[in-house]
């Protein structure tokens, strides 16, 4: 069984890696800044308060501790955000994991599991999207990801540093019973407020335009279970562990939902009355963001277990409930 470094170990996805990782048997260290992340979330293996600006701490950190892999999560994703404060995400989501992959380098880690995403590859030219969709991000959370893969590929030919870039879809969903879920503040995703709404905790979502070239004139996005996602990072271990050479996958489920389908399903799996408001578009949104994962099933044999938009909401309903 192998050490992993979960940076972001406190946030949405990272926590349900770590999770997997520690019940997969491997060892971790669970590593955040608690900026955005949540103490309670780091339940399984060891827990390091650490900024990734502290290139001095993570030099330490990762030469004491002997990690066979990385897995980096953390990294501020507020896509609206990124455009008002791009400098933010350059020195978090790029000048930060520089740090970290020179400190990995130094103390000669050599397998390294990316978060990244589909807003590297910008508006959609083709429908689904592969990995060779070109990247052409429209917003600075988005470059700063497709820059932080460059970085990859330059020290996977210069250092050997072998990595495995992972371009999630929609986030969705909760580990059923494990106290971690999606818990942003603010909260900007629509699953997450279409649960609030149907809580009471805010009176009525917005929806960000409804004159999209789509059928029902609202964006389609395809939402993958986070579990799903925690998955592919096993795989991904496994992928280089086994030699496999760095290389990016896209994550989702492969089916388009439009924000009026997700807020019907979220009614239907609450049972409680939703309202909604009619909205302008939402700056930088694409109409469709829809994955073709064929590569991550052939290469890593990732298969998702939630294919269904309905259970997918219902794993993220339990958790707001609580
Ligand atoms: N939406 C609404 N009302 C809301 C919130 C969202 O209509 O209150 C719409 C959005 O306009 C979009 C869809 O619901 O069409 C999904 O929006 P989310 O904010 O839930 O997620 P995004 O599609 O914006 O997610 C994007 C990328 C991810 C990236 C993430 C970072 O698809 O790859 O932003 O937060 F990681």
């Amino acid at each position: 069984m192998s050490k992993v470094l979960v940076t972001g170990g406190c946030g949405y996805i990272g926590s349900h890696a770590n999770k997997l990782l520690a019940e997969s048997g491997h060892h971790t260290v669970a590593l955040d800044n608690l900026v955005h992340g949540h103490r309670e979330f780091a339940r399984w293996g060891r827990f390091v308060k650490l900024d990734l600006d502290d290139r001095a701490g993570l030099v330490k950190l990762l030469a004491a501790e002997k990690f066979d892999a990385v897995m980096h999560f953390a990294g501020y994703a507020y896509v609206g955000e990124s455009v008002s404060d791009p400098a933010k995400y350059y020195r978090n989501n790029l000048a930060a994991t520089l740090n970290l992959l020179e400190a990995s380098q130094a103390a000669g880690v050599d397998k390294f599991i990316f978060s990244s995403s589909c807003a590297t590859y910008g508006l959609p030219q083709s429908i689904p999207m592969d990995e060779d969709h070109p990247q052409d991000p429209i917003n600075p959370y988005g470059r700063s990801k497709l820059m932080v893969e460059r970085i990859l590929g330059d020290f996977s030919s210069a250092y050997g540093l072998r990595s495995v870039c992972l371009r999630y879809f929609n986030a969705a969903g909760a580990a059923p019973g494990a106290g971690i879920g999606e818990w942003h503040d603010p909260e900007t995703h629509l699953i997450p407020l279409a649960l609030e709404a149907a809580l009471g905790k805010i009176p009525a979502v917005k929806i960000f335009g409804t004159d999209y070239d789509t059928p029902d004139g609202t964006c389609l996005r395809d939402y993958i279970h986070v579990d799903d996602l925690a998955g592919a990072h096993l795989l991904a271990l496994e992928y280089l562990f086994q030699g496999g050479r760095s290389d990016c996958f896209n994550l989702g489920n492969g089916n388009g939902f439009s924000v009026r389908e997700v807020i019907a399903t979220a009614r239907r799996v609450s049972g409680r009355g939703i309202e909604t408001e009619d909205a302008p578009r939402r700056e930088g949104d694409p109409p469709r963001l829809i994955a073709s994962a064929a590569k991550a099933q052939r290469v890593l044999g990732w298969k998702p277990r939630y294919t269904d938009l309905a259970e997918i909401i219902r794993t993220a309903w339990e958790w707001h409930q609580r």
